[in-house]
C-alpha cells in the first residue's frame, strides 16, 4: 500500500523518481509526489495518477540529483494535492514520505497544535514532519539522525519512511517498522524503494531493512542501525527478477499478461520439485521441518483475499491427500480472537506479496504462542519469506496487476505439492498413487495452455453479453467452492459488478431468492464426484429463469445440454481441478471489466499490497 522511491547519485533525480513511481503505481494510485534537494527543498505533488505529476514536473521543471517520491493509497484524508506526500515541516526544510499508519497521530497532532504548530493536511504523516522538526530544533546537540530516532520512539504504529533535510543535502534517511523498504546499491549511486520494481533496472544488489532499523544513505555509502542506535552489518542480496518480468510484453494489461503466463508460472513452480524420475516431491524449503509437519496436530492456514481462497483449496488438499486436519482463517480475524494455537500446531500463512499486514500479524501471534510457522509466498525477500520458520516460494514471477491471477494458481500448486509430500511421508500415498498424481500434475501446464488457446475467444464474446449485468452468482462444490469465491472476487474487484460465490448446495438456503432472468449464474461443474449434484443445482437455477454459464468437462455432456453458455476444459483429477476451472473465470472478469472501461490493473480503491490493518 503506497509506494516509496528515493535516489541519490549523478542522474536527474526527477526522472528516476517518476519512473520508479510508475513502477510502484500498482501499490497505490490516489496521488503522487516528490521532494528534491537542490540548494533548497523543492516539492511537487498531484492528486491522481503519476502521469499528472509527471506532466507538472515537465511543465515546471525540477532539477537535482537526490530526492524521494511517493505514490499514495489514502488512509487519513481524502486523495487531494494537499494530502499527497511528501509532507514538509513548517520551516520548509524537512520532507517526509510514509507508508503505514501512525496510530497515535491524533494525540501527537493535538500536542503539537497546543505548542503552536500549524498543519496543512489531514494526514497522519504530517505529524512526523512537524515532530521531527521540533525535536531537531530543540537543541544544537542533537544530530538529525538522533532527532529521527527520538521522533520514532514517540510514534505508535507502522511505517516505512524516507526523509530528506536541507541541512544534509547529501543524505537520505530511511526507517522501517511494519512496512517494507529496501536499499539498492549502485556504482556511486543509491536507490531506495518499498519493493524491488523501481530498482531492478539499475542494480541487482539490495539490502532489506528489517523492523526497528534505519539507514543513512549517501551516494557511495550507507549506514544501517537500529532505532536504538546499534550499528548493524547487513547482508547484501542479489535480486532474482529481471526488467522484462515487470513490463507488459505487448499485452494491453498486466492482468492479461499474467493470466497468459500461467502455463509457465505453474511449470516454474513445479520445476525441480515434482520429480518424475524419483517419483517424489522435493520441497527444500520445508525439508527440515517435514517431521514436525507430518506429526502436526493440525494446520491452521491464515491469509487474506485471493490467498485465503487458495488456503481453502489447501484445506481440501491436505485433508484428502495427507489426512491432516486443517482450519482456514481470515488472517485479520485470527489475530483478534484468542486463537487456540501452540506447540504441535502449524500455522501456514499464504501471501503473494509477503507484506500483508493482517497476515503478518497472524504470523507473529502464532509464533508467540509456540506454533511452527510456515509460509507460502511469492516475493523473495519479503517479510513473510524472512520471518517464517520455513516455507516454499511460489516462483510465479512478479505479479503487477492488482487482481491476483498467477499467484493464486502458483499457491494452489505449492499447497498441492505440500499435501502430496506430507501424504507420502505419512505413508498414506503409496508409490502408485504418487506416480498417478505426479503424471497428472506435470500435464497441468499444457492443459492450462489449452484452455487459454480455446476458451479465450469464446469468453471474450460471451463477456460482451454480460457487460451490464448488475449481479453475478458463482456456485461450486468441494474443490471448486473456493474457485466460486475467487471468480466472484475477481469480477467484483475489477469490474465493480456485485458478485457472490457460494457452495452450490447453500443456494437453496437463501441466495436462490435472488435468481430471475437478470441473474447470470456461473456454475463450476468440473469435478467428477459432484457433477450429479451440480446438475440438480443447475436445474434449480433454470427453473427460476437464471442464465447458466457452466465451466465443465466434455465428459459431462449433460451440463452442456442444460446450460445457456458453457466453457469446456480438459479433465483432470478432482483435486487439481481448481487450477483449470479458475482460468476461464479470470478471463471472464477481465473481459467484462475491459468492456466496462474499467482500469483493470489498478481498480478503484484497491492496492496490490495491503500493508495497513
Ligand atoms: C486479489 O485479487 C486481491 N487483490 C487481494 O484479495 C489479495 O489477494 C489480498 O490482499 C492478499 O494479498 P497477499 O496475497 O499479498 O497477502
Amino acid at each position: 500500500m503506497c509506494g516509496i522511491v528515493g535516489y541519490i547519485g549523478d542522474r536527474k533525480a526527477s526522472d528516476v523518481l517518476i519512473k520508479g513511481l510508475k513502477r510502484l503505481e500498482y501499490r497505490g494510485y490516489d496521488s503522487a509526489g516528490v521532494a528534491l534537494i537542490n540548494g533548497s527543498l523543492e516539492v511537487r505533488k498531484r492528486k491522481g495518477k503519476v502521469d499528472h505529476l509527471s506532466k507538472l514536473i515537465a511543465k515546471e521543471g525540477l532539477s537535482g540529483n537526490m530526492g524521494i517520491g511517493h505514490t499514495r493509497w489514502a488512509t487519513h484524508g481524502e486523495p487531494n494535492d494537499v494530502n499527497s506526500h511528501p509532507h514538509v515541516s513548517e520551516n520548509g526544510k524537512i520532507a517526509v514520505v510514509h507508508n503505514g499508519i501512525i496510530e497515535n497521530y491524533s494525540s501527537l497532532k493535538k500536542q503539537l497544535a497546543d505548542r503552536g504548530k500549524t498543519f496543512q493536511s489531514q494526514t497522519d504523516t504530517e505529524v512526523i514532519a512537524l515532530l521531527l522538526e521540533e525535536i531537531y530544533n530543540s537543541s544544537f546537540e542533537i544530530s538529525f539522525e538522533e532527532a529521527i530516532q527520538l521522533t520514532l520512539k514517540q510514534i505508535v504504529g507502522t511505517y516505512g519512511l524516507a526523509i530528506v533535510h536541507t541541512d544534509s543535502p547529501d543524505k537520505i534517511y530511511i526507517a522501517r517498522k511494519g512496512s517494507p523498504l529496501l536499499l539498492g546499491i549502485g556504482e556511486n549511486e543509491m536507490f531506495i524503494a518499498s519493493d524491488a520494481s523501481p530498482i531492478v533496472e539499475f542494480t541487482n544488489k539490495v539490502i532489506y531493512l528489517d523492523d526497528g532499523e534505519m539507514a543513512t544513505i549517501t551516494r557511495d555509502n550507507y549506514k544501517v542501525k537500529t532505532i536504538d542506535d546499534v550499528v548493524l552489518t547487513k547482508e547484501v542480496h542479489e535480486l532474482a527478477i529481471g526488467l522484462e518480468e515487470i513490463e507488459k510484453a505487448g499485452y494491453p494489461h498486466f492482468m492479461l499478461k499474467e493470466i497468459f503466463e500461467q502455463p509457465r508460472s505453474i511449470a516454474d513452480c513445479m520445476r525441480g520439485r515434482v520429480v518424475k524420475e524419483t517419483n517424489s516431491i522435493q520441497l527444500g524449503g520445508i525439508e527440515d521441518v517435514m517431521d514436525e509437519l507430518v506429526n502436526a496436530r493440525r494446520i491452521v492456514i491464515a491469509a487474506c483475499g485471493t490467498s485465503w481462497h487458495s488456503g481453502l483449496v489447501g484445506e481440501y488438499l491436505f485433508e484428502e491427500l495427507a489426512k491432516l486436519p486443517v482450519e482456514v482463517e481470515y488472517a485479520s480475524e485470527f489475530r483478534y480472537r484468542d486463537p487456540l494455537i501452540g506447540r504441535g500446531d502449524v500455522l501456514l500463512v499464504i501471501s503473494q506479496s509477503g507484506e500483508t499486514a493482517d497476515t503478518l500479524a497472524a504470523m507473529r501471534e502464532a509464533k508467540k504462542r509456540g506454533a511452527l510457522v510456515l509460509g507460502i509466498c511469492n516475493v523473495v525477500g519479503s517479510t513473510i519469506s524472512r520471518d517464517t520458520d520455513a516455507g516454499v516460494f511460489t516462483h510465479a514471477g512478479p505479479e503487477i496487476g492488482v487482481a491476483s491471477t498467477k499467484a493464486f494458481t502458483a499457491q494452489v500448486v505449492v499447497l498441492t505439492m505440500m499435501a502430496l509430500a506430507v501424504g507420502k511421508h505419512k505413508g498414506i500415498l503409496k508409490d502408485d498413487d504418487m506416480r498417478m498424481y505426479i503424471n497428472e500434475l506435470l500435464m497441468l501446464p499444457s492443459k492450462v495452455e489449452y484452455i487459454l488457446e480455446h476458451a479465450n475467444e469464446p469468453i471474450k464474446k460471451m463477456a460482451s453479453l454480460f457487460t451490464y449485468a448488475p449481479n453475478f452468482l458463482y456456485l461450486g462444490r468441494s474443490y471448486n467452492f473456493p474457485v466460486a469465491l475467487e471468480g466472484a472476487l475477481k469480477l467484483k474487484e475489477i469490474s465493480y459488478i456485485h458478485a457472490e460465490g457460494y457452495p452450490a448446495a447453500e443456494m437453496k438456503h437463501g441466495p436462490i431468492a435472488l435468481i430471475d432472468e437478470m441473474m447470470p449464474v456461473v456454475v463450476i461443474a468440473a469435478t467428477e464426484h459432484t457433477n450429479d449434484k451440480m446438475i440438480s443445482n443447475i436445474e434449480e437455477v433454470k427453473a427460476r429463469k437464471g442464465r447458466i454459464i457452466a465451466i465443465m468437462n466434455d465428459a459431462n455432456s449433460d451440463v452442456k445440454d442444460i446450460s445457456d453458455f458453457h466453457i469446456s476444459i480438459p479433465t483432470t483429477k478432482d483435486c487439481f481441478s481448481p487450477l483449470l476451472t479458475v482460468i476461464p473465470l479470470q478471463l471472464l472478469s477481465y473481459y467484462i471489466a475491459v468492456n466496462r472501461g474499467c482500469n483493470v490493473d489498478q481498480p478503484r480503491n484497491l492496492a496490490k499490497s495491503v500493508t495497513v490493518e
